[in-house]
C-alpha cells in the first residue's frame, strides 16, 4: 500500500536531506538517488521483518510523479506488500516537505506530498547466499495491514437446515 500523506501509525523508514551533490545535468535531484534511498528503505523492513540478512532481487515499480529539489526533506515510507516462501516485497512511498519554496518564503506548517512510489522484492537469504524461509517477526503484522478498499472475503453460504423427524411430525399437511 503506498501512503499520499504520512501515515500516522510509524514514521519513514529513512529520512534525509536532498543536498546540491545529489543533482542532475538540469539540477533537480538525481532519479538514482531515490532509487539508492528507496532500495536502503525497502531492505530495513524487510530485514526486520525477515529477522536476518535480505538481498534485492527485483524493482517491480518505480514511478517519479515529481520532481524533487534541493532543500527537500524527503521521507521513505516502507510497508509490506506480500510476504511469500522466502521473499518479501515492499511498497515504498517517497514523501517530500518543502522547506524551501523556490522564490518563496518558507511555509509557517510545509505538509508532505508525494513524489514517487515504489515497489521491491527482497530475498531472506542464509550465510551461503541462498534462500531461506521466511519465518516473519511479529513486526510483519504491524506493516502488513489489508487494504481499506479491500473487499472482505464472503462467507460460504450456510447449508440448508435439515429438517429433523421432530419437525417433519409437526407439519401440517
Ligand atoms: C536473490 C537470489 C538469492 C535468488 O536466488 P534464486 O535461485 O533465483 O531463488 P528462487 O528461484 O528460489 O527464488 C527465491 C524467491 O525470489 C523470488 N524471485 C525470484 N526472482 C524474482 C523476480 N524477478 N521478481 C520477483 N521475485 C523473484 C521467487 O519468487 C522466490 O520467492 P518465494 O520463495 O517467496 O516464492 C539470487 O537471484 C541472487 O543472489 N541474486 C543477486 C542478489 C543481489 O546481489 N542483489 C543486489 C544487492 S542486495
Amino acid at each position: 500500500m503506498y501512503f499520499e500523506t504520512p501515515p500516522a501509525d510509524r514514521a519513514a523508514t529513512v529520512c534525509t536531506l536532498a543536498m546540491p551533490k545529489d543533482t542532475n545535468a538540469l539540477g533537480d535531484i538525481f532519479g538514482g538517488w531515490l532509487m539508492t534511498h528507496a532500495d536502503v528503505a525497502g531492505a530495513i523492513l524487510a530485514f526486520r521483518v525477515a529477522g536476518g540478512r535480505v538481498v534485492t532481487v527485483a524493482v517491480n515499480a518505480f514511478v517519479f510523479r515529481e520532481p524533487v529539489f534541493v532543500g527537500d526533506v524527503v521521507g521513505f515510507y516502507t510497508d509490506v506488500a506480500r510476504i511469500g516462501r522466502t521473499s518479501i516485497t515492499v511498497d515504498v512511498s517517497i514523501l517530500v516537505t518543502r522547506m524551501l519554496p523556490p522564490g518563496g518564503r518558507v511555509p509557517r506548517d510545509p505538509g508532505a506530498f508525494p513524489v514517487a512510489t515504489a515497489t521491491l522484492t527482497y530475498v531472506h537469504v542464509g550465510e551461503n547466499r541462498r534462500p531461506r524461509p521466511i519465518r516473519p517477526t511479529p513486526l510483519a503484522q504491524h506493516h502488513h495491514r489489508p487494504h481499506p478498499k479491500a473487499t472482505k472475503r464472503k462467507k460460504p453460504a450456510a447449508p440448508a437446515a435439515r429438517k429433523t423427524p421432530a419437525s417433519r411430525s409437526t407439519r401440517t399437511r
